[in-house]
């Protein structure tokens, strides 16, 4: 068990529909770096600001974000966290969300937790400086103080997103961390059973939001013969990009899988092409992004597989024998993702599928931004491969995204599973951004008509 002020307990973190609702996920890795076992309640508007999966991913629990939603062992969620939780702390709580608590109007996860819970419940507003002061406001917050013994912990003054400067901005969160140590401190655990606990998640359930999508995807590494026995290849084993072809799967894709070598079984739902050398990764690659009447076209490709570098310039047609020294003659490979890159369009005869490239760096991942810009693709998932935990044959992987437009993602040591829904994530958006659909949470997308 870890050593932090919240060793052992269970804290409901709920989240509200403000701008500041980003920060929750700031605030849910402080309260785990103190020991807390997190799990995440979201109301309807705050889904709009962060998804769940950020909070499945880095809670390891299902999000609530329904309250008519049950567990997948029929418990009713957010009672087993009011139940079980030793503190609920709502940052940040809308001026909205206030009101619908002082009231009483259970209609989302978070109000219907704090109502069904008896344990402390710590709130941290947020919203716009004369909202603060209104007196509904006013009243609603004394209420929730005074009739409900609820902790508040005020909004800061400073400049706020509507651009005018006010009380308003949600508490550092050291300070709302703090509130949750004190509220809970002389109190016992209430809950230490897991099995009495909210279940724990390997990786959040989603929308089919990738059906009608075709994705190519590349796992495992490539080998380069120097005779017909010997190689030149690389450690890979295939787990983060079948972990990808797993989740693109369940999230409605139809899936063009090309391996190289693997350590790990295949999907049996995924199309796959078995290639060994890097030349025939490279056809199998530009063939799966080939417009093909018989198919979809492909909408992303994400390129997982670890790619041999060099080639022998004249690999022996007969088995090398045993002799004092032998030098090899190493040429470059072609660069199989700037290539599809380069010819994107062209392949697909249409809208530019969304390219997704890896960077195994060792030591610091410097040279990941430029990869991004020299292969021209969209995302670029990079990982230190030295790093314990992360890299080849690990079942999880740390890894920064890096995108396009300067953005900058550095995530915390995950499975390869999670990673790749985070991944996909990216993918169904940036699509459905390019195709111009509307993004709605839990239906199932058709493909655009022409
Ligand atoms: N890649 C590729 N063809 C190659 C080498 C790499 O398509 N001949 C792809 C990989 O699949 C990965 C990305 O390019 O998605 C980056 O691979 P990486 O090995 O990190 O970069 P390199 O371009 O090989 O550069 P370096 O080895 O110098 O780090």
């Amino acid at each position: 068990m870890s050593a932090g002020r919240l060793a052992g307990r269970l804290i409901g973190l709920g989240v509200t529909g403000s701008i500041a609702a980003y920060k929750a996920v700031e605030l849910l890795r402080l309260l785990t770096a103190e020991g807390a076992d997190v799990v995440v309640l979201l109301t309807p508007s705050a889904a709009h600001f962060v998804g769940p999966l950020s909070f499945a991913a880095l809670s390891r629990h299902p999000v609530e974000t329904d309250v008519l939603d049950l567990l997948p062992d029929g418990r009713i969620g957010h009672i087993v966290i009011a139940d079980s939780a030793d503190a609920i702390v709502v940052a940040p709580a809308t001026a909205h969300w206030l009101g619908a608590m002082a009231t009483g109007l259970a209609s989302d996860t978070v109000t219907a937790a704090c109502l069904a819970t008896s344990a402390p419940v710590v709130v941290a507003p947020a919203m716009d400086g004369d909202m603060w002061t209104h007196p509904a406001t006013v009243g609603n917050v004394a209420r929730l103080r005074e009739a409900f013994g609820y902790v508040v912990v005020p909004p800061d003054l400073g400049p706020l997103a509507s651009g005018q400067v006010g009380q308003g901005r949600l508490a550092e969160l050291p300070r709302i961390v703090d509130a949750v140590v004190e509220a809970v401190a002389t109190r016992p655990i209430r809950q230490p059973d897991a099995a009495g606990r909210p279940p724990l998640v390997d990786h959040a359930v989603h929308e089919a939001d990738l059906a009608g999508r075709r994705l190519v995807v590349t796992a495992g590494g490539t080998r380069e013969p120097i005779d017909p026995v010997r190689y030149v290849g690389n450690r890979s084993s295939g787990r983060m990009g079948v972990a990808v072809v797993d989740a693109a799967i369940e999230r409605g894709a139809e899936v063009t899988l090309i391996a190289g070598s693997v350590e790990v079984p295949l999907p049996d739902q995924a199309r796959v092409v078995r290639v060994e050398t890097t030349a025939e990764l490279r056809d199998a690659v530009r063939s799966a992004m080939s417009a093909d009447p018989d198919r979809l076209p492909a909408d992303a490709l994400v390129m997982a597989a670890a790619v041999a570098d060099f080639t022998p310039r004249h690999p022996a047609s007969t088995k090398l024998t045993r002799s004092d020294a032998l030098t090899l003659e190493l040429i470059p490979t072609p660069d199989v993702l700037a290539e599809v890159a380069r010819d994107a369009a062209d392949l697909a005869r249409g809208s530019r599928p969304f390219l997704v490239g890896f960077a195994a760096e060792t030591g610091s991942l410097e040279r990941a931004a430029g990869k991004l810009r020299a292969k021209s693709v969209d995302l670029l998932v990079a990982n230190d491969v030295a790093e314990a935990g992360s890299g080849f044959g690990t079942d999880t992987n740390r890894v920064t995204l890096l995108d396009r437009a300067g953005g900058r993602d550095e995530l915390p040591l995950l499975t390869k599973r999670q990673v790749a829904d985070l991944i996909l994530d990216r993918v169904a958006r940036a699509l459905d951004d390019r195709d111009g659909r509307e993004q709605t949470v839990g239906s199932t997308h058709g493909r655009p008509a022409g």
